[in-house]
C-alpha cells in the first residue's frame, strides 16, 4: 500500500485563524505537555511548551546538552516548541535552557521504561503517561483537529476516516513491512476509541488482542507444543513483536540473537564469531514460542544434531573411524550414554578442530583424555 504522510485535517485553517499568538501566555515557559513526573513507555516524547516569543531554546537532559529537533518550522509560532526528545532507559530530568544565557527556562523528570522491562517506577510524583486525556486533548485545539469522535471509513468502522493519526504518529506506519491490520488503519481493532478516562489506549497488552485475529496460530501452539516458551505462557506477544510493524514480516521488534539475548545473556559466550554456532540464528534450533522438549527444540539427543549433519557418522564413526557416539557409557557423565553432547557444547567455545586432533598433540591428549587415561 502505498504511503504518504497526512496534515491533521483543518490544521492549515486554523493555524491562520490562530497565528497572532493566541496560544502564547502570559508565563514565560507553559508546559502542554507532557507533565512532570510523566513515565512513558516509548524511546521517545513529543514535548510542546511556550515561551516568550523570538527566545532560542536548548535542551539539557541530566545536565548534558541533547540533540532535538524542533518539528515546528522556525518563524512559524515563534512563542511555540514542538519537540521530539530521544530517551534512555530510566530516570531523567530535562531542563528548557534560553540559549542567549542558559537561563533555566523550565525543568521537568520523566521515566523512560521500555515495554519490555518489568520495572515499575516509585517516585512521589510519578503518574503514567497518557496524553490522549480531554485535559491534555484541549491544549492542542485550534492548531490541531482531536474531536472528540473519529469518524470512521463507512465499510470499515474500525479505521478512523482521513488517515488522522499518521500527521502525528509518523513511526507508527513507517515499517518496511506494516502489520496487516495497521495496513489498513485499522486501528480501532486495537484502541479504544472511547474516553476511559484516556482513548486510545490498547483494549488489552495480552495475547487475548493478538489471538481475537491469530487463534489459529496460539490453539496451534498451546495445543500441540509440549513445552511453551516463558514470554509465550505468560501472553505477552509485545516483547517481541512490534504491533505495528518490523523491518521484516515476523514483525520482530529486534533480530536475533540481540532479541533473544535481552533475556538470555548469559547463555551464549561472546563473543559469537567464537562459539561454535555463531553463524546459526537462535531460532534455527529454537522455536521463539514452543517447542517438543524443554528447550523449545523439534527433538533430542543426536537426532537433533544429525537434523543438520547427517553425514557425520557416515564413515563408521567419529571424530575417528570406529569411535561411538551413541549406546555406549560416556566415561564423563556417570550413567549417561555417549551423544554429540559429550563432546561438544551447542553453545560453547570451539574449543577442538580438526588440526589440533591431527597435529597438536597435546591438545589432543588434553581432549581426549576427558575419557581416556
Ligand atoms: C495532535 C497530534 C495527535 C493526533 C492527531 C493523534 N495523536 Fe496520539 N498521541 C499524541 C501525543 C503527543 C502522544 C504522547 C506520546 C508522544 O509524545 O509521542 C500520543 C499518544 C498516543 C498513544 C499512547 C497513549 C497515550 O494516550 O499517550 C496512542 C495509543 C495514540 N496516541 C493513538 C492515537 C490514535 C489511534 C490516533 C488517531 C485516531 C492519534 N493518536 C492521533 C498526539 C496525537
Ligand atoms: C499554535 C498552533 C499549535 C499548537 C497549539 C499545537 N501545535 Fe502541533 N503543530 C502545529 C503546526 C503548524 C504543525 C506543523 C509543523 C510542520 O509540519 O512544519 C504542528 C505539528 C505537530 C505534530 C507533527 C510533528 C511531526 O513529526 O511532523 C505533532 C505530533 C503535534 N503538532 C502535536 C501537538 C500537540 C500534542 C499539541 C498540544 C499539546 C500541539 N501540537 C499544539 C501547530 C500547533
Ligand atoms: C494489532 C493491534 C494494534 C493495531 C492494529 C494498532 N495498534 Fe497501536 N498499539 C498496539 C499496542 C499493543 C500498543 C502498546 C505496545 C507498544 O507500546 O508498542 C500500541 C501502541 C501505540 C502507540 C503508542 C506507542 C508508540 O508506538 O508511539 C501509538 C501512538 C499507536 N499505538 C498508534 C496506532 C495507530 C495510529 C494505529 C492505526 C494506524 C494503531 N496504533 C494500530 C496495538 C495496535
Ligand atoms: C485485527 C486483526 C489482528 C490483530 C488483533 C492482530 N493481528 Fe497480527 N496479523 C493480522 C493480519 C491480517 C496479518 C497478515 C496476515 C497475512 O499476511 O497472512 C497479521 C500478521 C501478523 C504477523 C506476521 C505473520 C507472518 O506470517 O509473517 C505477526 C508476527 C503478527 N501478525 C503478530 C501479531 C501480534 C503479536 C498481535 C497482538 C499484539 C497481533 N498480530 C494482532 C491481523 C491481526
Ligand atoms: C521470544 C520472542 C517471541 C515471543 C514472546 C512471541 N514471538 Fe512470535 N515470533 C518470534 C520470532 C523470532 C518469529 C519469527 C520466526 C522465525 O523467523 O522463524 C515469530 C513469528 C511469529 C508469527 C509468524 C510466523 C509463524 O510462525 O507463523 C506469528 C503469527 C507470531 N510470531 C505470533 C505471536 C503471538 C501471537 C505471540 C504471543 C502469544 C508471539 N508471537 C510471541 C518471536 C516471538
Ligand atoms: C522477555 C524475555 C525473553 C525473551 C526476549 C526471550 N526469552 Fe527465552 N525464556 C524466557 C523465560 C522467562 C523463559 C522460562 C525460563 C524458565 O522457565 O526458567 C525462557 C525459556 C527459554 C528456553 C528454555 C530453556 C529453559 O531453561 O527452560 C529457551 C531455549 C529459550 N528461552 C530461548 C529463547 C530464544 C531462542 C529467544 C529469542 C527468539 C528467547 N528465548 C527470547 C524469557 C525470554
Ligand atoms: C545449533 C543449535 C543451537 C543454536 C544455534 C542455539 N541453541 Fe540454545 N540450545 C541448544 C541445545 C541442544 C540446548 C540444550 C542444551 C542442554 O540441555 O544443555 C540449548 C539450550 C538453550 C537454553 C537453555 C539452557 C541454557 O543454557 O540456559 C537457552 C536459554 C538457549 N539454548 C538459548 C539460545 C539462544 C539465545 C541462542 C542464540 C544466541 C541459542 N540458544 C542458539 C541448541 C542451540
Ligand atoms: C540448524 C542446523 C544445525 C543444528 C541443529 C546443529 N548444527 Fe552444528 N553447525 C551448523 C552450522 C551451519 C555450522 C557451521 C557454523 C559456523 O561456521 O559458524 C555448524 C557447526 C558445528 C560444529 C563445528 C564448529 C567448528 O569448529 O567449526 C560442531 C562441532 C557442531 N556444529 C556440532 C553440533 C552439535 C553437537 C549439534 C547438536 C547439539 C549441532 N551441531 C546442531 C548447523 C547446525
Ligand atoms: C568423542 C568425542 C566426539 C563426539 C561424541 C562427537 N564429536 Fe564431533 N568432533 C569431535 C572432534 C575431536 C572434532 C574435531 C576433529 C574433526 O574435525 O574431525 C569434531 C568435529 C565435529 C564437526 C566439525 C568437523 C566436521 O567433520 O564437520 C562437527 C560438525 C561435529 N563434530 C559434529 C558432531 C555431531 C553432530 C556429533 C553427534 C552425532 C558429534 N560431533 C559427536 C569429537 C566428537
Ligand atoms: C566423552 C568421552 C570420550 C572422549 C572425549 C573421547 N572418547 Fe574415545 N571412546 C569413548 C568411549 C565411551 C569409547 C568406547 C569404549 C568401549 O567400548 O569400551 C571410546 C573408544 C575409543 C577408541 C576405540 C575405538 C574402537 O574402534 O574400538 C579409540 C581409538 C578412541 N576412543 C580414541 C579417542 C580419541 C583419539 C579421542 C580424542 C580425539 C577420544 N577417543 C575422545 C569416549 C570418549
Amino acid at each position: 500500500m502505498n504511503r504518504r504522510r497526512w496534515a491533521p485535517v483543518g490544521l492549515a485553517l486554523a493555524v491562520l485563524a490562530l497565528g497572532h499568538g493566541a496560544a502564547a501566555t502570559d508565563k514565560p515557559f507553559h508546559l502542554l505537555t507532557p507533565f512532570s513526573g510523566a513515565v512513558v513507555h516509548t524511546p521517545q516524547i513529543l514535548l510542546v511548551f511556550t515561551v516568550a516569543p523570538t527566545t532560542k531554546v536548548l535542551i539539557q537532559v541530566d545536565g548534558k546538552p541533547t540533540e532535538v529537533t524542533d518539528v515546528l518550522t522556525p518563524g512559524d509560532h515563534e512563542d511555540l516548541h514542538h519537540i521530539r526528545l530521544p530517551l534512555t532507559e530510566g530516570r531523567r530530568t530535562v531542563r528548557v535552557l534560553d540559549a542567549s544565557d542558559e537561563a533555566e527556562l523550565g525543568a521537568l523528570g520523566l521515566v523512560f521504561i521500555p515495554p519490555s522491562s518489568l520495572r515499575t517506577a516509585t517516585g512521589k510524583e510519578d503518574r503514567p503517561y497518557a496524553f490522549h486525556t480531554k485535559e491534555k486533548e484541549a491544549t492542542c485545539k485550534g492548531c490541531h483537529s482531536l474531536p472528540e469522535t473519529f469518524e470512521t471509513v463507512a465499510d470499515h468502522p474500525m479505521a478512523p476516516a482521513g488517515k488522522v493519526c499518521g500527521a502525528c504518529h509518523p513511526s507508527v506506519e513507517a515499517w518496511p513491512s506494516v502489520h496487516g491490520p495497521v495496513a489498513v488503519y485499522e486501528c480501532f481493532k486495537c484502541h479504544a476509541a472511547e474516553f476511559a478516562p484516556s482513548r486510545f489506549t490498547q483494549k488489552s497488552s495480552q495475547a487475548a488482542l493478538c489471538s481475537t485475529c491469530h487463534q489459529e496460530f496460539l490453539s496451534k501452539i498451546l495445543g500441540s507444543r509440549k513445552f511453551v516458551h516463558g514470554p509465550v505462557a505468560a501472553g505477552v506477544c509485545i516483547v517481541c513483536h512490534d504491533p505495528h510493524g518490523g523491518k521484516t514480516s515476523a514483525l520482530v521488534r529486534d533480530e536475533t540473537p540481540r532479541l533473544c539475548l535481552q533475556c538470555h545473556a548469559d547463555t551464549v559466550p561472546l563473543p559469537l564469531e567464537r562459539s561454535l554456532h555463531g553463524k546459526v540464528t537462535c531460532t534455527k534450533c529454537h522455536d521463539p514460542h514452543g517447542g517438543q522438549t524443554v528447550v523449545l527444540s523439534a527433538s533430542t539427543g543426536n537426532t537433533f544434531c544429525a537434523g543438520c549433519h547427517a553425514k557425520i557418522a557416515e564413515n563408521g564413526g567419529h571424530p575417528i573411524p570406529g569411535h561411538p557416539i551413541e549406546a555406549a557409557l560416556d566415561p564423563s557423565k556417570p550413567g549417561k550414554a555417549m551423544n554429540c553432547r559429550s563432546c561438544h557444547e551447542p553453545h560453547g567455545m570451539k574449543d577442538v578442530s580438526k588440526a589440533d586432533i591431527e597435529h597438536n598433540e597435546a591438545a589432543q591428549r588434553q581432549f581426549c583424555r576427558r575419557c581416556h587415561y
